[in-house]
């Protein structure tokens, strides 16, 4: 990439950049690994992108930069065919004057007039990271982060637009947001405000998504970038199942542990694209941020409009590479605090047990099962409230959150009751941002619902959304988790649910501002959720929507955990966990052992939802006496590796992806490398296929470990060649173990201890 940089400089020459960069104009901005620089072109004062990727070692690439031209400016072979504005590499590119790549940023003045500019002003280095204004995002103190803040001008405009770059000391990321100041002397319309854009030369990049559909989240995609627009996006109000605001830009050799990534992912939990555009000069440029269709902010004089955060990451170690990044990221700059060393509890939720169909001697039986099971909770789903139209399907009922009398005569205080009794917590669904047009609450507040006053309404799993734009609502909405834990403060756990997308797009508070309205209700919630925090800091909360629909990061900066998906049946786990393990840590993902796929054992079931956060949602009932002991000693192993699964970091060792997808294979090391969980499943193995070992990966090479398999059946003895043995780190790294079989639907945990 240096080369490039050294062929880029002639090309400034010819488009009259004249200016020797010195070191006020260029900024480095460096990760432990990474850097990533830029710069100011003299005449213009445009920012442009100068190098992100492996770290450059210091001042020398600096002392360059000053005594040469300015680095800016594309491909050598483009140089005589493409105008400067459609070539350039800009930080952050804007609409209407000339680059025809999509913009990150587009104003409509009062007059009508489209196009706008921004030059370089100022900067300031700041220690830390400042707050973002009314929206959740990473954190960081001055030890562990610097901020650049510049500042640009459009003086025809009278817009300010302030650009953020925080480089953290202790991670591979560098987070971006963008802060538009209307300073002029009349209104304007934002109508497109993405947060960060990355301008690249093409390098035949493939690039990476995260899509999905309902109980299919998160599945990986990998495809060329061919010329024009490649986009992932949602305009759903939520981040949605269909993608999850992530891309990455990969080499066509990057592998897991090998090659180069350039990944974004989004700190929002509402509409955003993602996109890389490959231009007709052969520059790509990645960008991402909130969707600009419906999108249209009207900015008085004297406002300003924050846009999220996006986390970027470079890593020259494949895939692997990046997930430590963003893992390390969530772990260390994102979780709360109250959070952060807390023991995420088992739980035996009854969902799939009985669905809407229990009354209170049930649930009581299900108590008394979490007990027998040793798990720390017992979760009461859907299908508990409302009186007038009782939840008894999910045709009605949602928004009425009084105990069903017929079904629960005791009230919630009988449950919570009886979970103390057998030494167990007790948790509780509730999807409060929501409402069934066959409720009370829709009967006595239609204005608070997201609804056309003059057409008819389109209903999502029957039921609508209630405009969190309009504080009224954020005061019912809290007051859903306020009064259940006001009235039952034993409850220590929710589950709140989010089952359909923003439908009938209107808002009766916003009136004529309805262009506002997809940023207000993400705004909105937060609002919520930040008092839910204020005044319950302790309290886990699963955040579930129809499984994994609004999972993110920002999302996160609430919630302990996700619900990744309604699909249990553990083979589609194997690959929806993976997908979601590029970006989120274990103890984030709930995974539950179901009936689902009753043709892969219990055993297989339990062993795939051991990866991330283990939970039940099954009857014992279910379960023959061995599987229920097994399900036991599951627990208490899974207690007791806690700490490894949860906490320790994740290798990827064989991807279900890979050929014929017949087997897959990841590991959990803890931070010291003396403890590692192995978990192997052959899925369909083929006829007469050789098989190959298994190398592990993180473990100290001179130390021995003694590897023994766990997690068998009652009377199974281990079937692993050279179990209980032990070996040293180089071996199992280098050599490896034979960890699959020919076996269909079979599956091993291998515990390796350092010995
Ligand atoms: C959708 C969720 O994904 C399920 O786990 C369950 O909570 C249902 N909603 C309840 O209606």
């Amino acid at each position: 990439r240096l080369l490039i940089w050294e062929e880029d400089m002639l090309i400034v020459k010819k488009f009259g950049g004249s200016s020797v960069a010195d070191k006020e104009r260029i900024f480095k901005l460096d990760t432990p690994n990474t850097s990533y620089l830029l710069g100011i072109v003299d005449e213009e004062n445009f920012i442009g992108h100068i190098y992100y990727g492996k770290r450059l070692q210091g001042h020398d690439i600096a002392y360059r930069m000053r005594t040469q031209e300015a680095p800016f400016v594309p491909s050598q072979n483009n140089r005589e065919r493409c105008s400067f504005y459609d070539c350039f590499p800009f930080e952050y590119p804007t609409a209407g004057l000339g680059d025809y790549r999509e913009s990150c940023l587009s104003v409509r003045t009062m007059g009508g007039y489209l196009g706008c500019n921004l030059s370089y002003v100022s900067h300031r280095i700041l220690e830390g990271k400042p707050q973002l204004e009314g929206l959740p995002a990473t954190f960081a103190d001055k030890e562990t982060a610097t901020t650049l803040e510049l500042t640009c001008v459009d003086s025809h405009i009278g817009m300010k637009a302030l650009l953020y770059y925080t480089a953290f000391c202790d991670t591979d990321v560098i987070t971006r947001s963008v802060k538009i100041i209307n300073e002029g002397t009349q209104a304007f319309y934002l109508t497109k405000v993405l947060s960060a854009c990355l301008d690249m030369d093409n390098q035949d990049y493939e690039m990476i998504s995260l899509h999905g559909s309902w109980a299919r989240e998160r599945h990986i995609q990998r495809k060329k970038v061919g010329y024009g627009i490649q986009k992932v996006s949602s305009f759903r109000g939520e981040s949605s199942h269909q993608d999850h605001p992530f891309l990455a830009l990969v080499s066509p050799n990057t592998t897991q542990e090998m090659g180069e990534v350039y990944a974004m992912n989004f700190v929002y939990s509402g509409n955003f694209q993602a996109q890389a555009e490959v231009s007709q000069f052969d520059s790509i440029r990645m960008s991402m941020g909130i969707h600009p269709e419906n999108f249209c902010w009207k900015l008085e004089q004297g406002e300003s409009f924050q846009a999220p955060e996006v986390v970027m990451v470079y890593s020259s170690q494949g895939l692997d590479g990046m997930t430590t990044a963003f893992h390390h990221l969530y772990k260390r700059h994102l979780i709360r605090g109250e959070y952060k060393d807390k023991k995420r509890p088992i739980l035996i939720n009854n969902w799939e047990a009985t669905y809407f169909d229990f009354n209170e001697d049930k649930l009581v039986a299900l108590i008394g099962e979490a007990k027998h099971l040793g798990v720390d909770m017992f979760l009461l789903d859907d299908g508990w409230f409302a009186n007038k139209y009782p939840r008894s399907s999910d045709h009605q009922g949602l928004g009425d959150w009084t105990e069903t009398a017929d079904k629960l005569p005791n009230g919630i205080g009988k449950l919570t009751a009886e979970a103390k009794k057998q030494g167990v917590k007790f948790g509780i669904w509730i999807e409060p941002e929501m409402v069934n047009p066959k409720s009370e609450l829709y009967e006595k507040h239609k204005d608070w619902v997201i609804r056309f006053p003059n057409r008819e309404e389109y209903y999502f799993r029957n039921q609508l959304v209630l405009d969190l734009s309009n504080p009224a609502v954020q005061d019912h909405v809290f007051g859903v988790v306020d009064q259940l834990m006001t009235k039952y403060p034993d409850i220590a756990f929710f589950k709140w649910d989010c089952n359909s997308p923003i439908t009938n797009i209107y808002s009766t508070y916003l009136k004529g501002k309805q262009t506002h309205l997809y940023i207000d209700y993400v705004r909105g919630l937060y609002k919520v959720l930040e008092r839910v925090k204020a005044k319950y800091p302790n309290l886990p909360m699963m955040l579930c929507a129809g499984g994994g629909g609004r999972s993110d990061f920002e999302a996160l900066k609430y919630f302990t955990e996700f619900w990744p998906s309604d699909n249990t049946d553990p083979i589609e786990r194997l690959f929806i966990q993976w997908g979601f393990s590029q970006v989120f840590p274990s103890k984030t993902l709930c995974a539950h052992v179901t009936t689902w796929n009753k043709k892969t054992s219990v055993k297989f079931r339990t062993d795939v939802a051991m990866m991330c956060k283990l939970g039940f949602d099954i009857k014992m009932d279910d379960l023959t006496n061995d599987e229920q002991t097994y399900c036991r000693q599951a627990v208490q192993e899974y207690n007791r590796l806690k700490p490894v699964i949860l906490e320790g970091d994740l290798y990827r060792l064989v991807s279900p992806y890979e050929g014929e997808r017949e087997h897959t294979s990841s590991m959990y090391i803890s931070k010291d490398k003396s403890n590692a969980v192995v978990f192997a499943f052959d899925i369909h193995p083929r006829y007469g296929e050789r098989l190959l070992p298994v190398r592990l990966q993180g473990l100290e090479a001179n130390r021995m470990y003694k590897v023994k398999e766990i997690n068998l059946m009652p009377g199974a003895w281990p079937s692993l060649g050279g179990n209980d043995q032990v070996y040293s780190g180089e071996y199992l790294m280098t050599v490896g173990l034979g960890l699959f079989t020919g076996q269909d639907l079979s599956s091993r945990i291998i515990e390796v201890s350092a010995q």
